[in-house]
Formats: structure tokens, sequence, C-alpha cells
């Protein structure tokens, strides 16, 4: 029995169903084909009006589409339905969707082309082809079931037939093609009979007959609007905002177009608003009320001013507000365009802000004078290159100049400490800087937080530093500055955080004072270095802050800085990884003289300093036993005594310490049996490596006399809940989360930045949206 199925009534077709499932299962299947054979017709004789031509379709050069010639596994005797570009409903066996995109196909569109009486199509898309600028055949009013058109880029010409409009049941249409032109009068009727369109695609086809009221007849469904490159003139109604569901509006390129926003009661959601190259003024008055806004492109001759609540804007990812005249009598003060994809500083109306933030953007360039008032500066994590400006001494208003993370090169300007008087963060972490530190600090200077770690800078660290009493951070390590230890930083009385590691500091660590050296000091860095001598007692001995570090009080955590809305961020070694902590909670606490010449024995009195979360003094020439005091560090969460030559057994309370999750001992003389027991259970060989008289587990060489004490692994104690308390998820976020399995992360977050989807998406739309434009 023959299985063909043929354009039959429904009824019919599932009768047939019924009896051919009912009759005996031995029919043949070797002719039955899901397509009908007419269809299979139609669409050969379709594709033998067009040659295969490579140079038709190029879309690998704008999207990741790649050309292929789809029809040459069009065979005849074959199911249609499995033919490239074909799909099938499955019941009826119709063609309902036609995809011939990037196909190859190049000759003039015949318009008896039997493609035209495949009326059950309900998707076709025919763009990216070369149809040798033939005109839009009327035929195309028969396909009555479509649902989406896409023509776009395939080289038609001409104007468009009327009969379009009878395509009532689309839902996009896609025309790009700037050959084409449509009427008002189609655009009328099609407003008119396009009750259910959602994307409506018209770049660059001619519209420069249609008054642009009529786009108000268009469907409230409208979602999508492409009118961009068009030759539409006069004034666009901005009534258009109001429609319910339009979330993209793109209407750039048209240059005799213009828009104005109106003045109140903007309710909209949408999220891509591209206006570039046509008129805009006057537009800024409501710009902020389009809370969904993600990305915004007014390359439009902007007059007048940017109102400061843009900065409310807060699902704005994307700006371009480049080639305006914004300067002009602007009293905006207030801009915050941080991470976004900035590109040039000539983007910026920055004549009167006062507070700009445009961090983590692509901006290139070299450093920009800022206006004289400008209070807040933060520019980093961008591509600013070249030297800085003494022109900027004359900002002497600042009072955060953040300019790390950037390319910038040079000598620091002799006047910058001049600003201190003003400034409480100064930033320049992270660029390539070289030559002494400037060094007049003046008295009464107010820097709180002085970062010039990763530099290039030699010389001493400038003892005017001392003026500056309000100091809590200071990080110059990763530099190469030739100094003994700056003992005379010792009465600052609010310094938390010093980092001198990986410079050339050298000689002995002692202090002067003997009670009240260095009250508020929690995190001390000199790894790296070549200090010599002893461990510094009487300094470790009068470390209040890490004896304490709740001491101020407060029990709930709180982040350093972060009064002016702006945290610090610090370089610090955590359990072996060198990272940058965005945010620095004030109980954080550590202690890192790892890499330098100390000799002698680790004294006893460092177990006072209750409040370590990490003490490394590994790489050094210490010896002597591990204290039993260090028992007392109860928060301890990472122990580093690795690489020195230290002797005698693993101090059996060190058990106790059950935040411990990583141990470095390697490279010892210790001998004798590892504790066993709480996080001991957890350590492996690496912990003891190169202490060729160690015993017990994880060693393979169990512990004399008692045997190997075979604990099972994984028993850890209660503390391992506090992962899940502090945020692991943002541990498996960062990038070294692979790396530090069990890590206590609750001090800080990481800088996760933007997603890559994200990047491609928005800049690759608006790529293809600038595409259009140019070739207009
Ligand atoms: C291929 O198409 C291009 C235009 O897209 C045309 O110039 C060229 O002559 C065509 N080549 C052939 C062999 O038809
Ligand atoms: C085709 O059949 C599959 C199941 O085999 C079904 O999920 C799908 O909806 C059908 N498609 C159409 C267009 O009927
Ligand atoms: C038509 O095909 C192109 C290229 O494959 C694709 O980018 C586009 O989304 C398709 N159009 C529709 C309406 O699906
Ligand atoms: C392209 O169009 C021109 C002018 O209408 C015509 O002479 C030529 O034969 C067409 N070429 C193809 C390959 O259809
Ligand atoms: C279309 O018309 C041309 C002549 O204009 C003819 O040669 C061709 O067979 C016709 N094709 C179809 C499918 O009717
Ligand atoms: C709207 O579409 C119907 C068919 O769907 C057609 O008969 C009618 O002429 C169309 N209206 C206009 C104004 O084109
Ligand atoms: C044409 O527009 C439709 C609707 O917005 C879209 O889905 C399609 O991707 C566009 N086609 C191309 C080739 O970009
Ligand atoms: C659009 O059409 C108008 C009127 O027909 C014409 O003057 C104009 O040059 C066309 N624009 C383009 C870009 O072809
Ligand atoms: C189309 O828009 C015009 C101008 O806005 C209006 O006067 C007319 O009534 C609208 N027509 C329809 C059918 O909605
Ligand atoms: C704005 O909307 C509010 C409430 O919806 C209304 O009371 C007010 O009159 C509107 N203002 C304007 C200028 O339309
Ligand atoms: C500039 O702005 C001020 C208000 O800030 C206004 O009084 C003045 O008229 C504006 N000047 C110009 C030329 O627009
Ligand atoms: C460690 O703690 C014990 C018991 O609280 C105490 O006796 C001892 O003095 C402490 N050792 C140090 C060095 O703080």
């Amino acid at each position: 029995m023959g299985f063909s199925l043929k354009l039959c009534p429904l009824v019919f077709l599932l009768l047939f169903f019924l009896a051919f499932s009912f009759s005996s299962s031995s029919s043949s299947s070797s002719a039955t084909q899901l397509c009908s054979h007419e269809h299979a017709t139609f669409l050969l004789q379709f594709s033998s009006a067009f040659s295969i031509n490579k140079s038709a379709s190029e879309c690998e050069y704008f999207s990741s589409v790649k050309s292929y010639s789809k029809t040459l596994s069009w065979k005849e005797g074959t199911d249609c339905c499995f033919w490239d570009g074909i799909t099938c409903d499955n019941i009826t066996g119709n063609v309902i969707d036609l995809d011939l995109s990037c196909s190859n196909l190049y000759g003039s569109f015949p318009s008896n082309s039997s493609l035209f009486l495949i009326k059950s199509l309900e998707s076709l898309n025919l763009s990216n082809n070369d149809f040798n600028l033939s005109k839009i055949p009327r035929e195309i009013g028969q396909f009555v079931s479509l649902k989406h058109l896409d023509l776009s880029y395939s080289l038609f010409s001409g104007q468009f037939p009327n009969e379009i409009t009878h395509l009532s049941k689309l839902v996009s249409l896609n025309l790009s093609n700037f050959e084409l032109k449509l009427e008002e009068a189609t655009f009328k009727s099609l407003a008119q009979n396009l009750s259910e369109i959602r994307e409506l695609i018209l770049s660059e086809v001619n519209l420069s007959s249609l008054n642009p009221r009529y786009v108000m007849n268009l469907s409230s469904s409208l979602i999508d609007l492409d009118l961009s490159s068009s030759d539409l003139e006069g004034k666009f109604p901005h009534n258009i905002l109001q429609f319910p569901n339009l979330k993209s509006l793109t209407l750039g390129g048209s240059e005799q177009l213009t828009i104005s926003l109106p003045k109140s009661n903007l309710s909209s959601p949408l999220e891509f608003l591209d206006l570039e190259y046509m008129r805009c003024s006057e537009l800024f008055h409501s710009i902020s009320d389009l809370k969904s806004l993600k990305v915004l492109i007014l390359e439009c001759n902007l007059e007048g001013s940017i109102p400061s609540s843009i900065g409310n804007l807060s699902q704005l990812s994307m700006v371009d507000l480049s080639s305006n005249n914004l300067s002009g009598n602007d009293t905006l003060e207030y801009l915050n365009l941080s991470h976004n994809f900035l590109m040039a500083l000539e983007q910026i109306p920055w004549r009167n802000i006062r507070t700009l933030d445009i961090r983590s953007n692509m901006l290139q360039g070299v450093f920009p004078v800022p206006p004289i008032k400008m209070i807040f500066l933060l520019i980093s994590t961008n591509n600013l290159s070249g030297e800085i400006s003494s022109e900027l001494c004359k900002a002497n208003s600042l009072e955060i100049l953040d300019f790390s993370h950037n390319n910038l090169s040079g000598m620091i300007p002799n006047c910058l400490p001049k600003l201190s008087k003003s400034l409480f963060v100064l930033n320049m972490q992270a660029n390539r800087f070289h030559g002494n530190m400037p060094s007049m600090f003046p008295k009464g200077c107010r820097i709180q937080n002085f970062n010039l770690h990763g530099n290039q800078m030699e010389g001493l660290l400038p003892r005017s530093l001392v003026n500056c009493r309000m100091l809590e951070v200071l990080d110059i390590g990763n530099n190469n500055i030739k100094d003994t230890f700056p003992y005379w930083l010792e009465s600052l009385p609010k310094l938390q955080v010093l980092v001198l590691r990986s410079n050339k500091f050298h000689g002995f660590v002692h202090n002067t004072k003997a009670n009240s050296s260095f009250p508020k000091l929690r995190v001390l860095d000199l790894s790296n270095n070549n200090f010599v001598g002893p461990l510094p007692v009487h300094y470790i001995e009068n470390l209040k802050a890490m004896v304490n570090a709740q001491e101020d009080g407060k029990n709930s955590a709180q982040y350093m800085g972060g009064r002016f809305s702006y945290e610090y961020s610090i370089m610090v070694t955590m359990k072996g990884l060198f990272i940058e902590l965005e945010k620095v909670l004030t109980i954080f606490s550590s202690f890192d003289l790892s890499k330098n010449k100390f000799v002698g024995e680790i004294p006893k009195v460092i177990g006072k300093l209750s409040s370590l979360k990490g003490l490394n003094l590994s790489h050094n020439n210490l010896n002597g036993s591990i204290p039993h005091s260090l028992g007392n560090l109860t928060n301890l969460e990472w122990l580093d005594l690795s690489s020195n030559e230290l002797v005698g057994e693993i101090p059996q309370e060190l058990v106790s310490l059950t935040s411990l999750s990583v141990l470095d001992l390697s490279n010892n003389q210790l001998d004798g049996c590892i504790p066993q027991g709480n996080q001991f259970n957890t350590f492996e060989n690496s912990s003891y490596k190169g202490n060729p008289m160690l015993y017990g587990f994880p060693l393979t060489k169990s512990c004399d006399g008692n045997g190997m004490l075979q604990q099972p692994l994984g028993s850890f104690h209660g503390k391992v809940h506090k992962l899940w308390e502090f945020g692991w998820r943002v541990v498996l976020l960062g990038y070294v989360c692979g790396l530090v399995f069990g890590l206590l992360m609750g001090y800080f977050a990481f800088q996760i930045g933007k997603p890559k989807w994200f990047v491609t998406l928005f800049v690759g739309q608006h790529n293809q949206k600038a595409r259009n434009v140019k070739k207009a």
C-alpha cells in the first residue's frame, strides 16, 4: 500500500491514519515519504531558476553564520522534508518553513516562481542571497499563512508590492535592503492589516515618502521597530514610547529626522534606543524615566545638558554619547558610566561634573585634566596611556582619585602630594610609573588610602608620608623601592594595612617605641624583600589590632573605606594565592614575612596575635621548633612555615586550629608523629614533604609504636559549614575556584567582571546596527 499524503482535508487524513495504523504492519515502508510530491516538484522548479555563486552570500563576514549551498542536497526522489533548509508539518507533510538564507543563490527572481504555489509556508527566510535586483513579485501576497518573512540583504529592488499587506498573520518582517522603496500608502495598509506584527525591520528601506506619524498606526503588539537609515524626514512621534511592548527602537541614520521626548510621564519597557546620526535635541528631559534602558546610543548632535538622574538608570550597561555638543552649558554634577563600553573620553561631557565614575570602560588616550571643581574621579581599569600632566595638580578639590589599572607611564608629577590636603584616596596601582616617589607630603595631609602597588617606583619611601596622620592603607608592593624598614610609620595612629612586598627593602626590622607601635595594624606584608636578623619580637608583642581585630566594637562585618561608596581594595597573598581583595573586611588580619632572610626562632609571643587569619613565615632561615603557642591562633585559616630550618615535633596544640584549611610545613627538619584529628585529617602529603623524619597520616611511613593511624578522610569538624555561610557562590564565580577548594572566602569579593556573553550580545548588536548605518 502506497503511503503518499496529498493535500486532502484533515478529516480524511486522520481517518487514513487510523485505518493505516489498524491495518497489517506488513505494508511496505520504502515508498513512504512524508513530503508531498507536489511540494517537492515546486521546490525543485523554484531552485532551478538560480545558479550557485559563492559571492552571492557573505554571511561569515558579519555574523557567525556560514554560507553554504543548501539546495545542493535537494535530489528528486528523496523525501523533501529531509532536504536542507526545509521543515514539514509532520502530519500533513506540507512544507511550512523554508530557510534558504546564506545559500549562495544567484539570479533574477521569476514572478511565476513555483515557490508561490506552496501556500502552506509559515516562515520564509531568503536573506543574504543575490537576486540580481529583481522586483519582489506581487505573488508574495499568496503566502496567506506566513508568520515570518525575512528578505533582508538579498538584493531585491524597486517598490514594495501592495500585496504584502495581505500577509495579515505576519509576526516578524525583515526587509532590510537598501534598494527597496516602500510608499506611504503601502505602509498605511501594512500598519492597518499586520495586527500581530512584533518585529518590523525596515532598515535601509527608502521611506522618504512616509510621514513618520503613521508609525503610530502600527499594532501595539510591536516589540522591535527598526527604521534606521530609511530617509525618513520630519518629526518622529514620541508617543511611540507609549507602545506597551516596545523594547527596541532603532531610528538612526536619517539625518532629516528629529525626535524629542515628552517632558514627563514616560513609562516604557524600552531597553534599546539607538538614535545615531539624526537629530535628537531636547531629548534629555525625560530620558531618565526610561527605567529599563540597557543600551543607549545618542550620537545625534545633542545640545544642552544630561540630567544627573541618568545615573539612576540602573539597567544601563552601554552608553554612547560621542559626537554630541554636551560641553556647552552642562549642569551635570554627577555621572556614573562605570562598567560600560566607553571608548573615548570625548564622549564624556565633563566641564561641570564633580563626580565622575567611569571605571571599567575601554577608554584610550592620555589621562585627562579634570575640571578644577571635580571631587571624585574614578577612571580605573581602562586603557589610558602616556604620562600624567602636572596640570592635574590644579584640581585641588579632588577627594578621591583612582586611576589604577591603566597603562600610564612616566614619572608621577612632583606636585601631586599637594592634593593631599583634600585627597582621601590616591590609587595609582597597576600602571607603569617609574622614578622616585613624589616626596613632599605636606602637614595636614588627609590621605587615608595610598596605593602604588605594581609600578616601577625606585628610590626611598618619602619620610613626609608621616604627615599623613589619617593613613589607613599604604600599599607600595611590587616596585623597586630600596630602603630600610619604615619604623618611622609606627606612630601613625590609624594605619591598618602596610604592604611592602616585593621591593628591595633591607636591613633589620626593629622598633623604636616599645609600647605604641602600629596600634591599628592588622595586615602586614613584608614578603619578598631582603630583611635580615631575628623576627621583630617587640613589634609582634605590640600589634594590638592583631590581638583583637574586633576591638573597635562592631560585631557586624564592615568593609574598609565605603564611606564615600568607594571601597578599598588591596593585594594580598592568601593561602598561597596572590589575589586582589576588592573589598576588605575590617576584621581581616594577616602577617606575611615570607621570602626574606630572617633567622632565629619563631617567638612564642606570636601566639598572642589571636585575630590572625593567615600567618606566613616561609622561605626564611628560621630554626628552633614550632612554638606550642600557635595553638592559640584559633582564627587561623592558613599557616605556612615551609622552607625554613625548623626542627622538633609538630605541636599537638595545632589540632585545635579548627579553621585551618591550608597548612604548609614542607622543607624543614621536623620529626616525630604528625598530630591527628580535626583539620589534620584533611591535609595531604604536600603539607609535609621534605621532612624525612616525619611519620604518620597522610605519609606512608606509619608512626612508631602505635602503628599507622587510619583516619577516614572527610571527617571535617563543624567549621566547614562556614564555607556556605560566607558566600561560597562567590568562590564558584571567581577565577580561582578550582584551585582553592576549602577556602573560607568570607572576607572579600572578587571582581567578576562583565560576562562574555554580555559583551558579545551588546557590542555585537551595536556593530550590526553600525554596519547598517554605514551601508546607507
Ligand atoms: C556571481 O555573482 C556576482 C554578484 O554577486 C556576479 O558579479 C558574478 O558574475 C557571478 N558569477 C557567476 C559565475 O555567475
Ligand atoms: C512533529 O512530531 C514531533 C514528535 O515526533 C512533535 O513534537 C512536533 O510537535 C511535531 N511537529 C509538528 C509541526 O507537528
Ligand atoms: C534568516 O537567516 C539568517 C541567517 O541564517 C538569520 O540570521 C535570521 O535570523 C533568519 N531570520 C529569521 C526571521 O529567522
Ligand atoms: C541580472 O539582471 C540583468 C538585468 O535585468 C539581466 O540582464 C541578467 O541576465 C540577470 N542575470 C541573472 C544571472 O539573472
Ligand atoms: C515562468 O515563465 C517562463 C517564461 O516567462 C517559462 O519559461 C517558465 O517555464 C515559467 N515557469 C513556471 C514555473 O511556470
Ligand atoms: C488586508 O488583508 C486582507 C486579506 O488578508 C485583504 O483582503 C485586504 O485587502 C487587506 N487590506 C489592505 C488595506 O490591504
Ligand atoms: C530580520 O529581522 C528579524 C526580526 O527582528 C530577525 O529575527 C532576523 O534575525 C533578522 N534577519 C537578519 C538576517 O538579521
Ligand atoms: C528615496 O526615494 C526618493 C524619492 O523617490 C529619492 O529622491 C531618494 O534619492 C531615494 N533615496 C535613496 C537613498 O535612494
Ligand atoms: C492612522 O494614523 C492617522 C494619524 O495618526 C490617524 O488619523 C488615523 O486615524 C489612523 N488610521 C487608523 C486606521 O488607525
Ligand atoms: C503624569 O501622570 C500622573 C499620574 O499618572 C498624572 O496625574 C499627571 O497629570 C501626568 N502628567 C502629565 C504632564 O501628563
Ligand atoms: C546655562 O545654565 C544656566 C543654569 O544653570 C542658565 O541660567 C543659563 O541661561 C544657561 N545658559 C545658556 C546659554 O543656555
Ligand atoms: C595560650 O593560651 C593559653 C591558655 O589560654 C595561655 O595560658 C597562654 O599564655 C597562651 N599563650 C600565648 C603565647 O598567648
